[in-house]
C-alpha cells in the first residue's frame, strides 16, 4: 500500500478512537486530532508532545504560539517545514494544556510508531521532555537517559525496525515562548538536526 494511503487509515482510526478518554473531550468541543503535517517521504520526522488549542482547531499541528518559535528555528537552521513530517504522540488536545497521561502516551504512542514506519526517516526529533522520553524508549537508548536539560542538543544513534536513526533530543519550542532569551540556544541545537 502507498505510504500516503497508509497515513490516511492511521487517521481514520484515530478519528474513531471512541476508546481514548481525550475522545469526548474532542466531540464537545468540535476539535480535530492532529496527526501530522509535512512530506511523506521526509528524512527529518518531529516529534511534540499533544496539540494545543490553536492545533485542536485546525488540525494542523504547531500552528500556534509554539509553531510561529517552531519556523524560526526551522528556518535558522536552513530546513522547509514542507520538507519534513510535524507530529505528536498523543494526537488529541489534553484539556487545560495539561501534559498527557502515561495511559494516553501508551494509547496513542502506537500510532506514531507506524508514522515512522511508514515514513522511514533517518532522523528523529523529540520537542520536549516527554517525546524525548518515549523515543529514547522506543530507540533503546534508556541506558543513556538524563534530564532533557542535560541532552538537549545530543546526537544519538537510535535503533528501530527500519534500521538505525539519528536521534537529537530538543527543548519544546514552548521554552522559546515564555523566555525569548533562550531562542539562541534553541537555535545552536536546531542545527544538530542537520
Ligand atoms: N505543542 C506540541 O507539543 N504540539 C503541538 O502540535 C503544539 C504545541
Amino acid at each position: 500500500m502507498e505510504k500516503t494511503e497508509l497515513l490516511r487509515q492511521i487517521k481514520n482510526e484515530v478519528l474513531n478512537l471512541t476508546a481514548s478518554p481525550l475522545y469526548a473531550y474532542r466531540q464537545e468541543n468540535n476539535f480535530f486530532p492532529v496527526i501530522g503535517e509535512g512530506s511523506h517521504s521526509a528524512e527529518i520526522v518531529l516529534v511534540g508532545e499533544a496539540p494545543g488549542q490553536n492545533e485542536a482547531k485546525t488540525g494542523r499541528p504547531f500552528c500556534g504560539a509554539s509553531g510561529r518559535v517552531l519556523d524560526k528555528l526551522l528556518e535558522s537552521a536552513g530546513l522547509a517545514r514542507a520538507k519534513v513530517y510535524i507530529t505528536n504522540i498523543v494526537k488529541d488536545r489534553p484539556p487545560e494544556n495539561r501534559d498527557p497521561t502515561p495511559g494516553e502516551i501508551r494509547l496513542y504512542g502506537p500510532f506514531l510508531d507506524r508514522q515512522m514506519e511508514i515514513i522511514k526517516p533517518k532522523t528523529v526529533v523529540s520537542l520536549g521532555r516527554l517525546s524525548m522520553k518515549y523515543l529514547m524508549e522506543k530507540f533503546n537508548l534508556m541506558h543513556l537517559f538524563e534530564p532533557i536539560s542535560q541532552l538537549h542538543g545530543k546526537i544519538f544513534v537510535g535503533e528501530t525496525n527500519f534500521g538505525k536513526v539519528k536521534f537529537v533530543a530538543l527543548y519544546h519550542p514552548a521554552v522559546g515562548v515564555y523566555n525569548a532569551g533562550k531562542i539562541p540556544e534553541l537555535k545552536k541545537d536546531f542545527k544538530n538536526i542537520l
